[in-house]
């Protein structure tokens, strides 16, 4: 048997073309929402992130900012940068590409941003509100992924969601949503020690590793639905995930391709985070 393609692709489009009604309507009421993006330096996969988002952002009908600064920009010019947006009324979201240059202070740059901008989700008061399970914004990938899974139909409720990663972008935030939708959460990292015995338990499998290929049939439980959060080449050249994808869809009962999977719904989310900054923003203005 081959596992059920969960497909991003048409996922994503789907809830970009909701996002774009919504546009359409806040445009009417004269209220377009804008979001800005910091990209820093010419780090070439950054650079191809930040064009997708602005292209995105434009399919949808949103103001779109890109504001470039070289690699040498100070931290003070960067924090003037933010400050200026967080007080310009056209934008409602702020994003700052990361990771951004050694001599610059990240956690100073993102605690900058006013957290009713962060549409990343990634400001501590932002991060605080979701681990409590307050209403905010919520980082776009595992956001992503939650649309993924209840967009398939996956009950989540008692299941066991294993975690592969910790990092404050995708592992830890993954986890806690996970948790909200009351699954029993697991999270494994490279210290785990005997990672399969975890893996071959869970339910729902989440892997967020950064090796390509690295989960294989023998870590997975038949009929686990596998969401995989890579995005590598392999020794082709070619993208690919950290799930050998060929070997593991016949175990599992569904399982995200990459690419077209998880890739296309972090930009889909960052959309609808700005969306909703955008619709709390004018409706306190009227
Ligand atoms: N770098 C890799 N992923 C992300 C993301 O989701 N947001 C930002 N700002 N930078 C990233």
């Amino acid at each position: 048997m081959t596992g059920k393609v969960i497909d991003g692709r048409v996922i994503g489009k789907a809830i970009r073309e909701e996002v774009k009604q919504s546009v359409g309507k806040l445009v009417h009421k004269g209220c377009q929402p804008g979001l800005a993006v910091i990209l820093v330096g010419d780090n070439p996969a950054s650079q191809t992130y930040v064009k997708n988002k602005e292209k995105s952002s434009i399919e949808v009908g949103m103001k779109s900012v890109l504001i470039e600064l070289p690699e040498t920009v100070s931290t003070d010019e960067l924090l003037g940068k933010v400050e200026e947006l967080n007080q310009d009324e056209t934008i409602h979201g702020i994003l700052v590409q990361l990771p951004l240059p050694k001599h610059i202070d990240e956690d100073l740059i993102i605690g900058s941003i006013t957290p009713a901008k962060d549409v990343d989700g990634f400001h501590p008061v932002n991060v605080g509100k979701m681990m409590i399970g307050q209403e905010t914004f919520l980082p776009c990938t595992p956001h992503g992924i939650m649309a993924l899974l209840e967009r398939s139909g996956v009950d989540l409720e008692g299941k066991h969601a294993v975690v592969i990663g910790r990092s404050n972008i995708v592992g830890k935030p993954m986890g806690q949503l996970l948790l909200q939708k009351n699954a029993t959460v697991t999270y494994c990292h490279s210290r785990t020690k005997d990672l399969p015995s975890y893996t071959k338990q869970a339910d729902i499998l989440v892997v967020a590793i950064g090796i390509p290929k690295f989960i294989t049939a023998e870590h997975v439980k038949k009929d686990a639905v596998v969401i995989d959060v890579g995005m590598n080449r392999d020794e082709n050249g070619k993208l690919c995930g950290d799930v050998d994808y060929e070997k593991v869809k016949n175990v599992a009962s569904a399982i995200t391709p990459v690419p077209g999977g998880v890739g296309p719904m972090t930009i889909t989310m960052l959309l609808k985070n700005t969306l909703l900054s955008a619709e709390k923003a004018c409706k306190s203005q009227s």
